[in-house]
Order: C-alpha cells, then sequence, then structure tokens
C-alpha cells in the first residue's frame, strides 16, 4: 500500500505537471503516509527552529510543510527527474550518489525517487542540521522499508560540510531559502557546496536569480483576471544570480528608477528559481517566488539605489539611496 502512494504520487508530480487538483490531493496523502512513519506532521506545533550563524533553519514541522507547497515540490521533483536521467547519460552504469543538504524530517525531495529508482542505480547522503528532522527522517526510511537507499545519515551544518573524499557527489540539492534569498542560508550552503562539487556533478537548483522591478499595484492586483499573462512590469536590472554555473558571493549592484514611472511605483525584488533545465518557478508561484516590497518610488524619478547581499545570521538584501 504504501509504495502505492509513493509510486502513483511521483508519477503525478512527473507526468501529469497541469493536473493540479490531483497533485494536491496526492501530496496530502503522501503527507499523511510520511506523518505516520515520521512522527512529523505538517499541523504540529510545538518545535523550534535554529538560528545559525549562516541564517534561520527551520524547525521540523515548518520543514514538513515544505511538502504541501504544491507547485515548489513539483517543480523540484520534475527538475530533480530530469537532472538524475542526465546524470545517467553522463555516468552510464553508475550508482548515483546524491546530497541532500537540508533534508527535513521527510526528505521531501528524494524519498519520491525510490519508487522510480532502484537502490543500485541512486544512494543517498542525507543531511540536516536538526537532529530531530534527521531522527524523524530515519524513522520514516525505515518505516518504508527504503533505508537502503541511504548511504550515509549526516547531522552537519552544511555551510561547513565537506564532501566524502572517497565517493564522487553527482548532485547535491538544497532548498533552504525564502523569497530575495531572506533568512535562511541557502547562499552560504551553495557558496559552500558547489565549488567543492566535481566537473561533470549538478547542483538543484540550477539557477536562483533577483532582479528589482517596478510594478504597477493595480495591474499585480488584478492579474487572476488573464492569468495566462504575465502583468508589465519595469525590469531595472539583476540583483544577484548564484547557480551551478555561477557561484560567487555577491558584489554591490546599483540601478536607477527612471524618469518615466506612470503608475509602475513600487519597487520589488522578484525571485525566479531554475530547479534544473526548462523546469522553473516564477513570481507567485510558490512562497518562494512572492515579490519582497522594498519602496514606492513616488518621488524618487532618477535616483540611484544600491543593494548589497549582506551574510551573516540575518541574510538578505539591504540597500542605500544615493
Ligand atoms: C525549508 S526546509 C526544507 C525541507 C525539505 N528539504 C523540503 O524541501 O521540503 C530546510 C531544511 O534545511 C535544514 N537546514 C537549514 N540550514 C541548514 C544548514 N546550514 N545545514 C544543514 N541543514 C540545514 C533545516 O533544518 C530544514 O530541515
Amino acid at each position: 500500500m504504501n509504495s502505492v502512494i509513493l509510486e502513483q504520487s511521483t508519477n503525478t508530480l512527473i507526468f501529469r505537471p497541469t493536473d493540479y487538483k490531483t497533485i494536491y490531493e496526492e501530496l496530502h496523502a503522501l503527507h499523511d503516509l510520511y506523518a505516520s512513519h515520521s512522527g512529523v506532521s505538517a499541523s504540529s506545533v510545538i518545535d523550534q527552529d535554529m538560528w545559525l550563524p549562516s541564517g534561520n533553519a527551520v524547525s521540523p514541522v515548518k520543514a514538513a510543510h515544505c511538502l504541501l507547497e504544491i507547485q515548489r515540490t513539483a517543480v523540484f521533483i520534475r527538475g530533480i527527474n530530469k537532472a538524475i536521467l542526465s546524470l545517467q547519460a553522463s555516468f552510464p552504469g553508475q550508482r548515483i550518489h546524491i546530497l541532500y543538504a537540508g533534508c527535513g524530517p521527510y526528505a521531501t525531495l528524494l524519498t519520491p525517487f525510490t519508487s522510480r529508482f532502484t537502490k543500485d542505480q541512486l544512494t543517498f547522503h542525507l543531511l540536516d542540521v536538526n537532529e530531530h528532522s534527521l531522527n524523524a527522517a530515519k524513522k520514516l526510511y525505515k518505516g518504508l522499508e527504503i533505508e537502503e537507499y541511504v548511504a550515509e545519515w549526516i547531522c552537519g551544518d552544511a555551510t561547513t560540510y565537506r564532501l566524502p573524499d572517497d565517493v564522487t557527489i553527482h548532485l547535491a540539492i538544497s532548498e533552504t531559502m525564502l523569497n530575495a534569498l531572506r533568512k535562511e542560508p541557502q547562499v552560504e550552503i551553495m557558496l559552500n557546496l558547489v565549488p567543492q562539487l566535481d566537473k561533470k556533478a549538478l547542483f538543484i537548483p540550477s539557477d536562483i536569480t533577483v532582479t528589482a522591478e517596478l510594478l504597477d499595484s493595480y495591474k499585480e492586483t488584478y492579474r487572476y483576471l488573464e492569468p495566462e499573462k504575465t502583468p508589465d512590469r519595469l525590469n531595472l536590472g539583476t540583483l544577484y544570480s548564484i547557480g551551478r554555473e555561477q557561484c560567487e558571493p555577491h558584489s554591490q549592484v546599483t540601478i536607477e528608477i527612471p524618469q518615466q514611472i506612470e503608475n509602475f511605483k513600487q519597487l520589488n525584488l522578484l525571485t525566479t528559481i531554475t530547479t534544473f533545465a526548462d523546469e522553473q518557478l516564477q513570481t507567485y508561484e510558490c512562497s518562494l517566488n512572492m515579490p519582497v516590497r522594498i519602496a514606492d518610488v513616488t518621488g524618487y524619478e532618477g535616483r540611484k539605489i544600491t543593494f548589497d547581499y549582506e551574510r551573516g545570521a540575518k541574510p538578505g538584501f539591504k540597500y542605500e539611496w544615493i
């Protein structure tokens, strides 16, 4: 029964991308299955975040809740599926080693693949800084009888973790972010892990880009009247792109507010996440893509503003008018 739910929901996520109703129902079925084995449910309330020097590591319950962010989970799963297929082509006959940095209590973004690939095709290195999350994931894997997929359980901080010397990690995954890369340690984790990867190894998400854009609040509010159309916006430039190809600390960016802004008065940061290949999460598609409002720029036409991405315990963009 367990394996039927897992296989069915995985197939729906991968092969029926626009069947939102079925995806919704099956992710809830998956949540119930995971919760019953791991002892952690998205509706529990008593647990704690961890405040790390690199940002906030969300609690087991909040991490569990990520599963139910429908579009986030679906687009990550589809990207990971494509990445695994691509790695199987690059490394024919080899077992693919996957490091999951911040696996949470369900290892949400990898567990579904135990229904599509054998343990001789895939093996997981599951890492989380929160021992309660890691212990819950261990219970889940035991309950589902899929422990043999796990090469190692690692309780550690992904911002300082060194990849093992004795095996090649082919794919590293981390979803430890909020919109506009606020609060959580995604950037720090990528800056640590990506440079350690072998040349042909992949990282997911393969790119995260934050842009500064002027929005017309009327057009944004009524965008649902024409859901197939992106509302007009004034893109003032990219503040930061970080990913597999380009993984450097941020450098200061200055943008200029145009002289003519018409009704595009709201300066916002927009986040686009490419999980892999053409699998992308765009504005409003999930909590990681909600616009972050900076300012109403009426009266600031022609002025410049600088952005710096501040690292440390409260990561995020800081800005200053000049
Ligand atoms: C947003 S949750 C995501 C959970 C799950 N990966 C998913 O996508 O549904 C982030 C997870 O990353 C873990 N985490 C955050 N910072 C970490 C760090 N520096 N090292 C290792 N794990 C971390 C948290 O404990 C939490 O379990």
